[in-house]
Parts: structure tokens; sequence; C-alpha cells
């Protein structure tokens, strides 16, 4: 999809060679990682997915696969239904731009809202997201298994203009949100 010249981070979408590098992310960033064949499935199966890697290019090695985003469309809502960093490659904007690239791909097949469900104390999550615009409108009590957390539910309207005349696209633009990850967003103001 679009490389960044200084960063080497590539969003791109996912294909089955990358199942074991997004299982392994999966599996270090999730209490409840998904089922074993969840991803392939995805991959294979389900037409309304977006599912997205962040692949990042080192000089003299491997490509390497350090986030994933996947994302459904539902009618004219797109879900992100994960979004994960490999724990080695976070703070570097690779959510932001697995996020913005999947909200784009949303709107371009008609989705008006975008929506997710975020764990109560993921407060990292939750930051990011409403850096994105996203708010709280609900909860789900005890949603989560293993520890019975409530579920945010957070969401964001697309077509509303963020500032007159601009669009949620133009405003992600502007903030640097639709940049690629290692740069700064335009907004951004150092983290306590
Ligand atoms: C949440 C997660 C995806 C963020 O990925 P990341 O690539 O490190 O995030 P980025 O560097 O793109 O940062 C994006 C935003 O996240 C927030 N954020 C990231 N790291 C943060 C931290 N340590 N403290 C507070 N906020 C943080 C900020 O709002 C940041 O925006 P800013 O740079 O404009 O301030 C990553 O921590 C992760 O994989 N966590 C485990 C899985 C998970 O919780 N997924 C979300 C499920 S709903």
């Amino acid at each position: 999809m679009s490389t960044s010249p200084i960063t080497q981070v590539t969003i791109r979408r996912m294909q089955v060679n990358d199942l074991e590098q997004v299982r392994a992310i999966d599996r270090l960033s999730f209490s409840l990682p998904w089922p074993e064949k969840a991803y392939e499935i995805e991959l294979r199966e389900n037409q309304n997915s977006i599912p997205l890697v962040a692949e990042k290019a080192a000089p003299g090695s491997e490509p390497l696969v350090v986030g994933v985003v996947v994302a459904w469309m539902v009618l004219d809502e797109v879900h992100i239904a994960t979004l994960s960093v490999h724990p080695e490659h976070r703070g570097q904007g690779i959510s932001r731009a697995l996020l913005a690239h999947a909200i784009e791909e949303g709107l371009q097949r008609g989705a008006v809202l975008a929506t997710l469900e975020v764990r109560a104390g993921n407060l990292t999550a939750q930051a990011l997201y409403q850096r994105f615009g996203f708010k709280v409108v609900g909860d789900r009590p005890r949603y989560y298994q293993d520890n019975q957390e409530d579920a945010l539910i957070m969401t964001v309207n697309l077509m509303e203009e963020r500032l007159p005349g601009v669009s949620y696209l133009e405003w992600l633009r502007q903030r640097g949100y639709e940049q690629e990850a290692g740069a700064s967003p335009a907004d951004s103001s150092p983290r306590s």
C-alpha cells in the first residue's frame, strides 16, 4: 500500500505467509488470543474482512511483520476486531498507521461509523482511539472471560465534519495520522 522512506514500515494486506508472525504477535499482545485458525479464516473466507499488517524492513534482514489489524465491514460500519503491535516495536506510530489504513478502507467500502470494544483497563488503547475521535458510547459488563473485565464500546462518526468543511479523513491527514509509522503526528504532545 504505502511505504515510509525513513522507517521502512509498510502497511499492506495480510497474506497466508504472514500467519505465523501474526499469531505470534496476537499471543504476545492478548491474554485471550484468537483461536489458531481465526486469522486464516479472515483471509480465506471472510469477504467483509479488512486484514492488514505492518511490515518493517531493516537493511540486510528479512522484512518483519510487526503489527496487525483486522476490521470487519458490518453493513455501514467498520468494526475494529483486533489491533496489536509486537511489544518490541510499540511507541513508533505503528498502530496509528494500521488504524488509519483500516478506517480509510472502511470509508472506501461505505462505512459511516467506526466501532470497537476495548477493555475498561486498557488505557493505552483507549488513548489511541481517543486520538482518532472515538468516544465511549456504552459498555458490556464482564465481557472478557479471563478476568470478567468490562468492555467499553467506542465509536466515531466518519461522516461528521471534524471542523467546518473538514472530512474525517482530511482531519486525520491534517493531524499527521495518515503518515506512516515513525512520523510524529502534527499535534503530538509528550507522554508523562
Ligand atoms: C495499543 C497498541 C496497539 C498501541 O500500539 P503502538 O504502535 O505502540 O501505538 P502508537 O505508537 O501508534 O501510538 C498511538 C497512540 O497510542 C497511545 N499510546 C501508545 N503508547 C502509549 C503509552 N505507552 N501510554 C499512553 N498512550 C500510548 C497514544 O495515544 C498514541 O498516540 P500519540 O503518539 O499521538 O500520542 C499496543 O500497545 C498493543 O499492541 N497493545 C496490546 C494489544 C492491545 O491492547 N490492542 C488494542 C485492543 S482494543
